[in-house]
């Protein structure tokens, strides 16, 4: 039998067309991006988290001279986010980058292993959260869920 997964989002050309009340996490994560330690990769990921009481959680990727030992951004806050308020649900994730590593134009999108991460986090709220990703040329995609960004995730 032959299946097929589809993945429906929306893009923007400019994050400044996501409704106002997103812009705060968009600016919270182009701030936190300015905190990366990125010395080996030069390129600064910035993650932030709305939670469902308004709290905004953020982390920035941490480069390490061992380099698998580093984490990225999105990990960074989820992890913050799981160890502190581990009661509250995930409302939202925004994700910014800059450097060189990628082309300007080059679609900002998650690691495997941070969509894992992601995919997890709905499977223990039960509840899915949006995702938006603004890329360095400010086009921005917004996914409804971890989830279909992962297809076929392991173990969910
Ligand atoms: N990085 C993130 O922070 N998030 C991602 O989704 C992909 C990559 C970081 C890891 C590393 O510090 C740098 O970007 C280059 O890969």
């Amino acid at each position: 039998m032959e299946k097929e997964l589809s993945f429906k989002y929306t893009q923007l050309e400019h994050w400044n067309e996501l409704p106002t009340s997103d812009h705060v996490l968009v600016e919270a994560a182009q701030n936190v991006m300015q905190g990366a330690y990125a010395p080996y990769s030069k390129f600064r990921v910035g993650a932030s988290l709305l939670l469902e009481d308004g709290t905004i959680v953020t982390g920035s990727n941490q480069e390490n001279i061992a380099y698998p030992s580093g984490l990225c951004a999105e990990r960074v806050a989820l992890f913050f986010a799981g160890a502190n308020h581990p009661e509250k649900t995930v409302d939202t994730l925004c994700i910014v980058a800059k450097g060189d590593l990628v082309d300007v134009e080059t679609l900002l999108s998650p690691c495997g292993g941070c969509r894992q991460v992601m995919v997890e986090t709905e499977k223990r709220q039960n509840q899915p959260f949006r995702v938006i990703l603004v890329s360095q040329n400010n086009v921005t995609i917004i996914a409804e869920s971890a989830a279909s960004l992962l297809p076929l995730a392991f173990g969910i």
